[in-house]
């Protein structure tokens, strides 16, 4: 099977679909050291300077009302984090407005692909670029282009200086960004700018989006479930006391924690599903069979909730996850599986646990019972509503 494209500006703008990037396993990619959340300080300690910046935030707006919509400022905060830990960003992507433009591009993106696969019409490549959604897409596309070939190009001229070459060597391990901009490929030239701008297209979406569905609906999941919360924040705080530190190896130390933010990437997860080209022809146990070149879709959401898989699969349980417990190794695919499965994963799961722990330490999560998001799937998970939230400052 073929992965369909990496991106939506290539899925559904036929004028960017370009090279489908390296192939996994190539060597540069799988050598990105992954930096840390915000990256890592001398002693192993993670820097988690995206997190301070949305947490003294949240204090600010819970001092006034106690309510308020996640999901955005967590987007922020992970964007943040990526631009921090890929890209070799300073400064804050949260307090700089100009970032809000980039999100919106996304957040329509993910909208207007939904849009097109349930319109037949829309197939079409010639009638859905001059329909209004296509557009529209197009503007998006546009718009979250030029947002990644700024980050290249600050980043080039960043590297012309002496100084910045200096420090670059001194560093224990490259940032994604720099990585692709010193690859060399068999024949000694570098990326092209196209080949480029996808990797880092790729990585810029798929390093933010989902993590920050992941964190919102987790945030939501331990809301509606405060015994677990409880539980949480009494592990957490008997390894990290007030939290004013954290390093690698405590994150291996959160068994209970873990659990429930497996439980909740089970009933919430972040990529609800995926689609395939078939290369070759499928053909099932009983008999039925899917020709070569058609497009399927996998929905990890319909396998997370599947009664004949998960036994009361809408229960918040997260003993399924206790250590020991045995499942089917394909039941659960938040990153999904097989060759393509996600290059981030351990990256985002250091990226859920720092998250969950250092905000239980700071706020208790309540639900608010009259705005129930509502799950609408999307390239990522989403709510139509949006995830409303009380938050109570812990002393
Ligand atoms: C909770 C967070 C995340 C979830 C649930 C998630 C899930 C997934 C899934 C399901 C895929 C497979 C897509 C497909 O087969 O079509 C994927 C691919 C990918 N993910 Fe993630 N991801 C997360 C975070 C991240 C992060 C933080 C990064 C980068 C830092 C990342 C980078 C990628 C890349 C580059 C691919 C494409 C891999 C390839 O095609 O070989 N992901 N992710």
């Amino acid at each position: 099977m073929q992965r369909e494209a990496h991106w939506t500006c290539k899925l559904y703008m036929p004028q960017y679909r370009g090279t489908p990037g390296p192939k996994r396993g190539s060597g540069w990619v799988g050598e990105w050291g992954w930096g840390g959340y915000g990256g890592l300080l001398p002693s192993g300690r993670l820097g988690f300077s995206s997190l301070l910046v949305l947490q003294d935030k949240w204090e600010q707006i819970v001092g006034q009302d106690s309510t308020l919509e996640i999901f955005q400022h967590i987007t922020l905060m992970t964007l943040d984090t990526i631009m921090k830990c890929a890209f070799s960003h300073e400064g804050s992507v949260q307090l700089d407005r100009k970032y809000k433009s980039y999100i919106q591009a996304v957040e329509d993106l993910n909208d207007l692909v939904f849009s097109r696969v349930r319109n037949i019409f829309h197939q079409n490549d010639i009638i859905y670029r001059v329909s209004s959604n296509g557009c529209r897409a197009n503007s998006a596309c546009k718009l979250a282009h030029d947002h990644t070939d700024q980050v290249i190009k600050s980043r080039r001229s960043q590297l012309q200086d002496e100084e910045e070459l200096e420090k670059l060597k001194k560093k224990r391990r490259l940032d994604f960004l720099d990585i692709l901009l010193f690859a060399r490929m068999e024949n000694g030239k570098g990326l092209s700018d196209k080949d480029l701008r996808a990797e880092v297209d790729t990585f810029m979406f798929e390093g933010h989006d989902t993590t920050a569905s992941g964190i919102s609906w987790i945030f939501y999941a331990l809301a509606t479930n405060p015994e677990h919360q409880q539980r949480c924040r009494k592990e957490i705080q008997s390894l990290l006391g007030d939290g004013a530190s954290i390093t690698w190896n405590d994150l291996d130390k959160m068994p209970y924690t873990t659990m429930c933010i497996k439980e909740a990437l089970r009933i919430y997860p972040p990529v609800p599903g995926v689609s395939r080209e078939l290369s070759s022809p499928v053909t099932f146990p009983d008999g039925r069979s899917l020709p070569k070149g058609i497009h399927v879709m996998l929905s990890f959401y319909g396998l997370h909730h599947n009664p004949n898989v998960w036994q009361n699969p809408e229960v918040f349980d997260p003993s399924r996850f206790a250590p020991g417990s045995s499942r089917h190794s394909h039941s659960f695919l938040p990153f999904s599986g097989g060759a393509r499965n996600c290059i981030g994963k351990q990256f985002a799961m250091n990226e859920l646990k720092v998250a969950v722990a250092l905000t239980l330490l700071r706020f208790e999560l309540l639900p608010d019972p009259t705005r129930v998001p509502i799950p609408i799937p999307r390239i990522v998970l989403k709510s139509k509503n949006g995830i409303h939230l009380h938050l109570k400052k812990l002393q």
